[in-house]
């Protein structure tokens, strides 16, 4: 039952780049012939260059977002962006729940729920990201969590192109450290059974995706495991070359 899945390879690039990171920008773009139509791809620069990244985008295969939004539209919200913000800008989607932003900025799953609905509601596609912690892989509880965050963190109903879920072991980003094979499948293959026992023939549709410390070396065996339609890579994604070595696992 995963043929009806695009793979999504999603790079999520955090507080990095400046406009000289255009160069890497059109490189993936210059380079992404070498990666199999099947497959889409995604760039999430920071809120700064979302503009000039959609604007150099358009028209190729990569398709650009951002890693967070406000719930409200518009209001007195210093700092803060609104998800029609970002689709003014240029915006496909936007990653909302990532685990720096539940951890650094106390960002409840009911709080991750609304942001889903404000994306939804500017057009755009979400990424929920959930994931346990260190401590609670060690105590056994990494089903029980990622049940409980997959409850919270969506909404009631959930058409699968608006909503990807990227599954991200908070212990695994950026640590070099991964799950073993054995552990991611057998997440996702929790998330895929909730998913669709909530949702249905969409739950079925639906994109999960992994995310931590995912690089060339390991990617293919991560991208092959049943149950994982992409990734959401941190460090490997901001170079265009390493981000499309991992592309170009797809076959
Ligand atoms: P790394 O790939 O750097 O581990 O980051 C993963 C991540 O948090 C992507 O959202």
């Amino acid at each position: 039952m995963t043929t009806s899945r695009r793979p999504l390879i999603a790079g999520n690039w955090k507080m990095n780049g400046l406009a000289a990171s255009m160069a890497q920008l059109g490189g993936m773009i210059a380079g992404v012939d070498s990666v199999v139509p099947r497959i889409d791809l995604m760039i999430f620069p920071p809120a700064t260059l979302v503009a000039a990244f959609a604007s150099r985008a358009r028209g190729s295969r990569i398709g650009i977002g951002g890693q967070d939004c406000h719930v409200q539209a518009d209001g007195p919200f210093t700092g803060d962006l609104s998800a029609e913000m970002l689709a003014d800008a240029g915006a496909q989607a936007v990653i909302v729940g990532h685990s720096e932003r539940r951890v650094g900025h106390c960002e409840t799953c009911a709080v991750v729920q609304a942001k889903v609905l404000a994306a939804w509601r500017a057009g755009l596609m979400a990424i929920v990201c959930i994931g346990e912690t260190q401590a609670e892989r060690a105590a056994g509880s990494t089903l029980d969590i990622i049940g409980r965050q997959i409850a919270q963190s969506l909404p009631y109903k959930a058409p699968a192109r608006d909503l990807t879920i990227a599954y991200e072991p908070i212990w695994a980003i950026g640590s070099g450290l991964t799950p073993t094979l054995e552990e991611i499948a057998q997440v996702h293959q929790s998330i895929r059974a909730s998913v669709v026992a909530r949702f249905g023939g969409e739950g079925e549709n639906m994109r999960l995706l992994y995310g931590g410390s995912v690089k060339a070396a390991n990617a293919a065996a991560i991208l092959h495991l049943e149950n994982v339609d992409g990734a959401l890579i941190g460090g490997a994604s901001l170079a265009a070359r390493d981000f499309l070595a991992i592309a170009a696992t797809y076959r």
